[in-house]
């Protein structure tokens, strides 16, 4: 894995290494630091900025190799335009492009955290620090061999020059924890399905005990008994078992009600018996990015002890064609009593999801649940790879989802339920079916979950774009983007924390 670590924080006055980055206003002016590590450099950048057509726009940068006068490598000028208000994101982004401005072969960078306005305070470094974190991250634990040409990349040490060393270091400790949470629900998502099926899965849940979560795994045996068989139908055309995971962080008062997080976890998704056709199927072993954003978020909430309590379940499923598979036509009840008329195998995550809403809502009597799944290719075709659909029966939880989608740059849209569109998903032999035809595919997937969520607050995220694909941004250049650990850490640290 390369470049995990957590950056380092030093003051102003320390000398930098490597490679050395600044950032100036749109008038190529700089803070009093960078000033004077720029003095050694005469008019360096005022002479090399024409020459680049460099003006100190937002997000554009100037790289000068081997700069005159200074020791360092490299000096890299990010410009970061007019002064005006910025958000929390918007310092996380920044980090990313600068983060992304070191180049792989680098051992050592520092950045220096100050604007023409002066030094940044401790909570802009530290998401700075974050967003440097998340682009940093690469998936290559199978790669064995280099391409020829293909420099070795370095474990590079990031260093934040800033004003207060203590104040920003404090400010990082629970964005590591976010980034280390952020980090796992990506490694889960890239991880093959040959090595990452339901019980392998479960497996990995376990290491959230050593931060203090209990960690409870049901296999096939205890949801038989609970009466799970809509999950069980799925899963039982795979030589892989099925498993429920519950994890549970009592961060908050003792005995009140929790806050709960549902996922879908289908750890790979072949279409069962309505297989899919082969040109991209590979990526179905995404399938389960639900489930590994609600162990992501729980290992950053059990990181920061978080004041909370908070319920994590994945359904965890391989859906498999077989001799031993569901087929469509068969009718399974669900562990709420109602019965599902299967009409297409590949509608699989909400027969998922059917039961362990159920099953966390009737258990547990959450304040709200929020379930997040790769649910449809319908939400794609509608929202691209910018937003999630957000389905919520609650007004006040929908507008906080959004905010939070906001304040975090993981947005959501919130997307019609109504019961109208419930006659698409009536059966001629049972109480549904899975599937409600062409038109609206995301809205009547959303519509069956709702009839297993009762009158508890709740949103459905559909995050089939978002999660997987290559989504990249500035903080994430990986297939998976760990989509949804931040939108719901700040969720619950705005309003759920009191
Ligand atoms: N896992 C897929 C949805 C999906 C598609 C996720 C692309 C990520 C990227 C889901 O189980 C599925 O197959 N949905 C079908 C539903 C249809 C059969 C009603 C779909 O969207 O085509
Ligand atoms: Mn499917
Ligand atoms: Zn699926």
């Amino acid at each position: 894995m390369a470049d995990t670590h957590n950056p380092g924080f030093a003051p102003f006055s320390a000398s930098p290494k490597g490679v050395l980055i600044l950032f100036c206003n749109d008038g190529l002016k700089f803070g009093p630091a960078a000033r004077k590590l720029l003095t050694p450099t005469g008019d360096l950048v005022q002479r090399a900025a024409p020459a680049d057509r460099f003006t100190g726009k937002s997000g554009s940068a100037l790289d000068i190799v081997a700069p005159a006068g200074l020791t360092v490598t490299r000096l890299v000028v990010i410009g970061v335009g007019k002064a005006g208000k910025r958000s929390s994101a918007d310092f996380v982004k920044l980090g990313g492009i600068a983060r992304g401005k070191v180049p792989s072969v680098a051992t050592e960078a520092t950045i220096v955290t100050e604007f023409a306005s002066g030094a940044l305070r401790p909570d802009q470094v530290a998401d700075l620090a974050l967003g440097a974190t998340l682009r940093a991250y690469s998936f290559d634990r199978y790669k064995t061999k280099r391409r020829e040409g293909e420099d070795k990349p370095a474990d590079t040490r990031i260093t934040f020059a800033v004003a207060n060393v203590a104040a920003a270091e404090k400010a990082f400790v629970p964005r590591a924890g976010l980034a280390a949470g952020v980090r796992l629900a990506r490694d889960l998502v890239n991880e093959p399905a040959n090595v990452l099926f339901p019980e392998e899965f479960a497996k990995r849940c376990g290491a959230l005990k050593k931060l203090g979560v209990v960690v409870e795994v049901l296999d096939v045996a205890a949801m038989t008994k609970l009466g799970m068989h809509s999950l069980l139908g799925v899963g039982q055309g795979s030589a892989h078992d099925s498993r429920m995971v519950v994890m549970r962080w009592n961060g908050g008062k003792k005995g009140a009600a929790p806050i709960a997080f549902i996922g879908k976890g289908v750890c790979f998704d072949t279409g069962g018996i309505s297989i899919k056709p082969a040109a991209g199927m590979e990526d179905m072993k995404g399938d389960m990015a639900g489930a590994a954003c609600v162990v992501g978020l729980m290992h950053a909430l059990a990181s920061r002890k978080a004041k909370a309590n908070v319920v994590g379940a994945i359904g965890l499923v391989e859906n498999m064609p077989d001799g031993k598979a569901q087929r469509p036509g068969d009718i399974v009840k669900t562990m709420s009593g109602q019965t599902i008329e299967i009409i297409n195998t590949d509608a699989e995550g909400r027969l998922v999801l059917a039961d362990v809403l159920h099953y966390v809502n009737t258990r547990y009597k959450p304040r709200f649940m929020v379930n997040l799944a790769t649910l449809t290719g319908a939400i794609i075709v509608a929202l691209g790879q910018e937003y999630a659909g957000m389905f919520s029966n609650d007004d006040r939880l929908a507008e906080r989802l959004t905010r939070a989608g906001e304040a975090t740059a993981e947005k959501v849209w919130r997307m019609p339920l109504s019961p109208e569109y419930d006659k698409m998903i009536d059966s001629k032999f049972a109480d549904m079916k899975n599937t409600g035809g062409r038109y609206g595919g995301a809205i009547t997937a959303a519509q069956l979950l709702q009839r297993f969520v009762d009158k508890t607050p709740w949103a459905h995220l559909d995050i089939a774009g978002t999660a997987l694909g290559s989504p990249q941004t500035d903080i994430n250049k990986s297939w998976s983007s760990g989509w949804g650990v931040r939108l719901l850490d700040r969720l619950i640290a705005e309003h759920y924390e009191k």
